[in-house]
């Protein structure tokens, strides 16, 4: 009896501490705190299972040129945040046909920012292999943003009309020795499955301000062109011509992450799954063609490394695929690439 009873206070403590825990988590503002590691929890491991191409939350949604996969990314420093989206459908397969990175641009008032739109392929110059060219990829810099301040914004084209909901942000803290934001999350090898669908509701539960991605994205390349997929590619395709991908994944991922990085901006560096090798050796195409980097901000040659402020961190994002010595791959010029106003609205 007296035993039990003490089992159902402890359970009542560790109730209350867990419901306080589960309360407040402490931000970097409650800081500075002494590191504090947590042994790994066996029963996490196990098989994660991919999303597969039926499940609704990769499908496509939009219809025509409709923005969709919309995402955000900061510049190097808080008055500057990217916006990226896409448009039209992409292709995969024997017979593709690239669209034309020009068709959707106007730019729309009382705001317009200036950015860019491309489209990149995925080739495979080997029999039966399928090769795959996007939808049309915007990246548009909105630049004279107040620090910790919340703008609302709308993409898209207005004459079609396909114009996105509206959307909102929170621009960063100044740079400065007491001014923070309160709260990152960083995660790497997030891949698409039902797993990190989970962890993507634990992030958006948390509320960030920012988002980390320190490399290995959709795992795209575990999956041969036609779509069949292995954990282990090497075991169970030893004899593919080439290491293929299927870039599908890769809308669907946008897809998944529009929920969180339409509002929280999310700055991604490379890792080995995002190499991609493709037809004349070209690398990383899938990665520096989707997301918006700060590289010329920061003065890097790059995507594949670059810098940025946020608050009074400086964080600098080194990805491990660029020799020290080599002044950076060019990766977006090589693609067809239209400088021009794109559609973006946007006020306080
Ligand atoms: C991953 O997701 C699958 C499917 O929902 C689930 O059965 C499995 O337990 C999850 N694995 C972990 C480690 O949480
Ligand atoms: C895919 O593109 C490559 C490079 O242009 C080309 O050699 C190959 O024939 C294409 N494959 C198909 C099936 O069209
Ligand atoms: C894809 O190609 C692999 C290897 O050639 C083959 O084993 C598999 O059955 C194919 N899958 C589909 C869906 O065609
Ligand atoms: C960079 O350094 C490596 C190792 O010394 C060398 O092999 C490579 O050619 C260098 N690259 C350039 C662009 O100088």
């Amino acid at each position: 009896m007296a035993s039990l009873l003490f089992s159902a206070i402890m359970l009542l403590i560790l109730f209350n501490l867990a419901s306080a825990l589960h309360r407040k988590i402490p931000t970097t503002l409650d800081g500075p705190f002494g590191p504090v590691t947590v042994p790994f929890d066996q029963s996490l491991r196990g098989n994660a299972i991919d999303l597969p191409d039926s499940d609704p939350r990769v499908r496509r949604r939009v219809k025509g040129f409709e923005p969709e996969q919309i995402s955000l990314a900061l510049s190097a420093t808080y008055d500057s945040v990217w916006i990226s989206w896409i448009t039209g459908e992409s292709q995969i397969g024997y017979h593709i046909n690239p669209l034309d990175p020009k068709m959707v641009r106007r730019p729309i008032l009382p705001h317009k920012a200036r950015g860019y739109s491309l489209v990149y392929n995925q080739l495979y110059p080997f029999k039966g292999l399928q090769n795959y060219t996007s939808g049309i990829i915007h990246h548009v810099r909105l630049t004279g943003l107040k620090p910790s301040t919340i703008y609302y914004y709308r993409c898209g084209d207005p004459s079609i009309p396909a114009i996105s909901e509206i959307y909102s942000f929170k621009t960063m803290p100044v740079s400065g020795p007491r001014s923070y934001p309160e709260r990152i999350g960083i995660v790497g090898d997030l891949g698409l499955t039902h797993n990190m669908t989970t962890t993507i509701s634990h992030l958006i539960g948390n509320k960030p301000d920012l988002v980390l991605l320190i490399g290995d994205v959709t795992y795209a390349n575990l999956y041969l062109t036609n779509g069949t997929s292995s954990d282990c590619y090497a075991c169970s395709f030893p004899h593919t011509p080439i290491h293929e991908t299927y870039q599908l994944r890769w809308d669907y991922w946008g897809r998944v992450m529009q929920n969180l990085v339409s509002k929280v901006p999310i700055m991604v560096v490379e890792g080995n799954h995002e190499i991609e090798e493709q037809v004349e050796s070209q690398k990383f195409v899938a990665y520096s063609s989707r997301f918006a980097f700060p590289s010329e901000e920061s003065e890097s040659p790059s995507t594949l490394y670059y810098s940025f402020k946020a608050g009074g961190i400086h964080f600098i994002m080194l990805g491990a695929y660029i020799a020290y010595n080599e002044t950076g791959l060019g990766l977006k010029r090589k693609h067809n690439i239209n400088f021009c106003p794109l559609s973006c609205a946007y006020m306080t």
